[in-house]
């Protein structure tokens, strides 16, 4: 067992991240700092994997506990689903001092932690992520919320968790492709904010693709590293906080184009770092060959790094406009100057993005 602690420093809502192999048999006794009681939101799957190590940690030091199983996938990720934790809360008379712990990927932590906010105007929520994706991404940095008719993620809040417990040995259940969409967002944080660990994914792929505990541990701890330098400077996302959605803005397009059905999201992203890796290069400063690195290192993972054939590049800049983050022709992008070295623009056009879209294609 070899468990690291991480830390993000908000003043009052600072908290820690766990991190290994064997983190979840210290579940109970780090939940048991925050509160004596806790309502566990998971899914059947997640609880039939690894439901019993949680439950045990919490028993053994005398947590009082129940548990509320929500159905699966995102199309649940709903108010419904928020209305059935709230319920579940009432009903067991959980008060302000309890703990709702978000056990599963990220569309469970992101309902635990609305839930949480929003019960009695705000309760603890300790979130112990079960993906990959989750690991390095969605339970880290306070963001929380539900889906609407309408789009993605409208519903929410930021509520930072009191406690993130990251047990790398639970993803050894995750199939393949939900690996890669966590793999997707490692590779960002290499892009964005670290040359060296770049050159780490570069060297082991392969090893971390196999899951084997040692790079999984890094890629882990590293990227929420990385995460958390970010959120602590800009937790509400007034500018900064944005470059982690490098390859996000024309990942969302490709998913919202397709319906939410043909791609994952991992998948989307990946190819959205090729276009963006290409925008840095017309016009953020970033190196040809660094450029190439990106793509090489998309490709490596399995990851698709082109625009598939089916997708217009006017139906992808249409879903971009309506998305809200055009203004006058412009869009605000994450783009890089370097590998590991990353800032907001305000003034890629339309007509830029258009180009990248095309050299995504060509390049095939
Ligand atoms: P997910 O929660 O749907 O999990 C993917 C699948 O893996 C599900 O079927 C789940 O039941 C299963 N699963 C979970 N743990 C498992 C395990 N250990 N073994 C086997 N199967 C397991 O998807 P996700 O990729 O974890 O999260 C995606 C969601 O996260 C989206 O809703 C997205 O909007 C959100 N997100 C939020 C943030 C944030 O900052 N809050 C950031 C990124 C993504
Ligand atoms: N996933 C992007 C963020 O947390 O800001």
């Amino acid at each position: 067992m070899s468990v690291v602690k991480e830390r993000v420093e908000l003043g009052s809502r600072s908290y820690e991240i766990w991190i290994g192999a064997g983190a979840l048999e210290k579940a109970g006794a780090l939940i048991a700092r925050s509160g004596k009681r806790t309502l566990v939101v998971t899914n059947r799957r997640v609880e039939r994997l690894h439901g019993g190590r949680l439950y045990e940690s919490l028993e053994k030091v005398s947590v009082q506990w129940r548990k509320i199983i929500l159905p699966e996938g995102e199309e649940h990720k709903n108010m419904a689903s928020v209305a059935r934790v709230h319920d579940a809360l009432i009903r067991g008379g959980y008060d302000r001092g309890c703990v709702v712990t978000g056990f599963g990927g990220g569309v469970t932590g992101d309902i635990a932690g609305f839930a949480a906010a929003t019960y009695m105007r705000g309760v603890k929520v300790a979130q112990i992520p079960t993906t990959l994706l989750a690991q390095v991404d969605s339970s880290v940095g306070g963001k929380t919320g539900v889906n609407h008719p309408v789009g993605k993620n409208m519903i929410g809040s930021f509520h930072q968790p009191c406690l993130v417990v990251a047990d790398i040995s639970a993803l050894t259940t995750l199939p393949r492709v939900e690996v890669l969409c966590g793999v997707a967002e490692v590779i960002k944080y290499g892009a964005i904010a670290s040359a060296g660990f770049f050159s780490f994914l570069e060297r082991n792929m392969e090893q971390l693709l196999r899951m084997e505990p040692k790079v999984v541990e890094r890629a882990v701890r590293t990227s929420c590293k990385i995460k958390a330098q970010v959120v602590e400077k800009d937790e509400l996302e007034a500018g900064r906080r944005a470059i982690l959605n490098f390859g996000h803005t024309v990942g969302h397009s490709i998913e919202a184009v397709t319906g939410y059905k043909t791609f994952k999201h991992g998948h989307a992203v990946a190819i959205g770092m090729s276009v963006a890796a290409t925008l840095s290069w017309m016009k953020g400063g970033l190196a040809k060959k660094d450029e190439e690195r990106i793509t090489r290192l998309i490709r490596q993972a399995g990851l698709p790094a082109v625009i598939p054939a089916g997708l217009s590049t006017k139906s992808l800049l249409k879903a971009m406009e309506s998305d809200k983050k055009v203004k006058a022709g412009k869009i605000r992008f994450a783009l890089l100057s370097g590998i590991g070295e990353s800032g907001i623009r305000d003034d890629v056009t339309l007509g830029e993005i258009r180009e990248a879209i095309e050299l995504n294609r060509l390049s095939t």
